[in-house]
């Protein structure tokens, strides 16, 4: 990387990675095109190192429920909800479980530490209630300044894992509000899936 590159980098601030993920959910309406180009400027966020040092640190007084026992920020809400941009804070050996996001996009990158992401291909046609049947398809360590994307319907489920001693720091960008969302959560040994409405929540609101 030249130093000029560099230079660029470092001023590529939240503010600016929202401008541009707004131009760009304005003019493009394709989640596979969308998610293409929101990966390269959320490369350049996670380079810039410019989080606030406060989104880093866990939550004092964190919600945990039986399906977040990491803290969620939220740093950007995109006009009528068209995407938000949130960080996450994973407890050493917290997860989010397996899941999906309702059919939204999401590019989503590690900031500090190291993420273990396992995905999964849904191999049933989704029509039996609360049946579902995976097939674990990858498995691997993101590295800060990793990116990774949902898109649905083949690369959607998947689970978050912080396997390390620290807590780990992840950005997200989400086409949607999650916290409005019903997501699916699976159990891949036991073949079934739950329905889950609202069961996340901003930690800074
Ligand atoms: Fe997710």
């Amino acid at each position: 990387m030249s130093n000029l590159a560099y230079q660029d980098d470092a001023l590529y601030t939240l503010e600016q990675l929202a401008e541009d993920v707004e131009a760009l959910v304005a003019r493009e309406k394709e989640h596979a095109a969308i998610v293409a180009a929101a990966e390269p400027l959320l490369e350049r966020f996670l380079a810039a190192g410019s989080l606030p040092e406060e989104y880093c640190q866990p939550a004092p007084g964190r919600i945990t429920t039986e399906h977040k026992d990491f803290t969620l920020y939220r740093l950007h809400r995109g006009p009528e909800d068209c995407f938000n941009i949130m960080a996450a804070i994973w407890p050493p050996g917290g997860s989010s479980g397996v899941h999906d996001h309702a059919g939204n996009w999401v590019v989503e990158g590690v900031y500090r530490n190291q993420l273990h992401t396992i995905r999964y291909k849904r191999l049933d046609a989704g029509t039996q209630p609360g049946y579902a049947e995976l097939r674990e398809t990858t498995a691997l360590d993101l590295q800060p300044g990793d990116v990774a994307h949902v898109l649905s319907p083949n690369e959607e489920v998947h689970d978050f894992l912080n396997q390390t001693d620290e807590p780990v720091v992840s950005v997200h960008i989400y086409g949607g509000d999650i916290s409005t969302e019903t997501l699916n959560y699976f159990d891949p040994a036991g073949k079934s899936v739950e329905r889950v409405a609202h069961d996340l929540q901003y930690d800074n609101e």
